[in-house]
């Protein structure tokens, strides 16, 4: 039977209890005892979890997506939702948040959270989610939420099947579909989604974010030493929260230093080094001098690409020679990625420049 009715779901009989008859040892817990083994608990948790929002007003920065979720969720006319955008961007904890605030969380029965880079075929469409959103609600009235967790994962073919259950069930089942990226999407899905955009995260919201959680772990911390760490990480919270924990982990401050020795990442300064060497020197002396550099910083080369453009984008130079390196830059980022190997790749970019050098100097001329 491949289409079922919302009626025609009987839920199975609990088995009935063994006749034989066992002894069992209870431990009680006292009250005093199950609070303070959840307290251990949470201070062994990695901090994206212990910090992750639990409510709608918990999550920072998107205060437009957020207060339009929130009137949608409280007028009881929420839509499918495709939430998509960068990682770390608080897709999935707004996405725990609703079904908190709609129906109590996964713990009450109605939410069915499937993360679709594990199950991205056609059979968790056909088996678990038809099953889930055909299956009578445990409490009459309230939605049932399907979260699709990872969905740019998920093949073609599943996402076309996923097209026909969404309006099938769109009485008692809504869904929330979260992507990093919203062109794997099938139109076909995104138009029946309402579409938000998660973008990376502010900065003066971040900051205050990442005093809070210094504050309380007790982390000491340097106003230049939090700005570096939204410096690394690009408006991405998991990975701000990571280094952070690793500074408290190895160091127990989060200052410059610690958090360029945590992260194994190029400091600024290291880089303006790099570009004068590079702008400035033959092509040997600048091969010698970036092999040196490598060996003694511990870096790779696609950690000096990616913050070599960073550096760039600060420098003055002519559109034209900047739109060049960037577009070279980004050729060597497609070939490191796609494996190719590390020489040819660094003698690529001492080329670029020396090309850019010459056109510098045509320039001045
Ligand atoms: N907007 C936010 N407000 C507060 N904390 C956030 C926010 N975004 C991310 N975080 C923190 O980062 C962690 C990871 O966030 P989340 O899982 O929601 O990211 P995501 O957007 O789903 O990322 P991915 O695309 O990689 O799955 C959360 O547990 C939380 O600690
Ligand atoms: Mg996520």
């Amino acid at each position: 039977m491949d289409d079922f009715n919302d009626d025609d779901f009987t839920f199975a009989r609990p088995a009935p209890k063994p006749a034989t008859t066992t002894t069992t040892t209870t431990t009680t817990t006292t009250p005093d005892e199950s609070a303070a083994s959840k307290k251990i608990t949470k201070q062994l948790m990695p901090w994206v979890e212990k910090y992750r929002p639990e409510r709608l007003s918990d999550v920072i920065s998107h205060a437009s997506i957020l207060s339009t979720i929130d009137k949608l969720i409280t007028t009881g006319g929420m839509p499918h939702l495709l939430l998509h955008g960068p990682p770390g961007t608080g897709k999935t904890s707004t996405a725990l948040a609703i079904s908190r605030q709609l129906n109590g969380g996964k713990e009450s029965g109605m939410v069915l959270e499937l993360n679709a880079s594990d199950e991205r075929g056609i059979d968790t469409v056909r088996d678990k989610i038809k099953a889930f959103a055909g299956s009578r609600a445990a409490l009459p009235g309230v939605m049932k939420l399907v979260i699709l967790d990872e969905a740019d994962s998920m093949t073609k073919v599943a996402q076309f099947a996923l097209r026909r259950v969404m309006e099938m069930y769109a009485k008692t089942t809504r869904f929330i579909i979260i992507a990093n990226y919203v062109n794997k999407i099938i139109s076909a899905l995104q138009s029946r989604c309402t579409c938000f955009r998660f973008g990376p995260l502010d900065h003066d919201s971040v900051y205050k974010h990442l005093e809070m959680v210094c504050n309380e772990e007790g982390l000491e911390f340097t106003a230049e030493g939090l700005e570096h760490v939204m410096l690394l990480s690009k408006g991405d919270m998991r990975m701000c929260l990571n280094i952070m924990q690793a500074c408290k982990a190895a160091y127990n401050i989060v200052d410059k230093p610690s958090v360029y020795l945590c992260t194994g990442a190029p400091e600024p300064e290291q880089i303006n080094k790099i570009i004068q060497l590079l702008l400035n020197q033959n092509y040997e002396t600048v091969l010698n001098g970036l092999i040196d550099v490598q060996i003694k910083h511990g870096l790779s080369l696609i950690d000096i690409i990616t913050s070599l453009h960073e550096q760039l984008l600060r420098m003055n130079l002519p559109d034209g020679i900047l739109s060049f390196v960037l577009i070279k830059l980004s050729e060597i980022e497609v070939a490191l990625t796609a494996g190719c190997g590390d020489r040819l790749q660094l003698l690529a970019l001492i080329g670029i420049f020396q090309i850019a050098k010459t056109m510098l100097q045509q320039q001045a001329e």
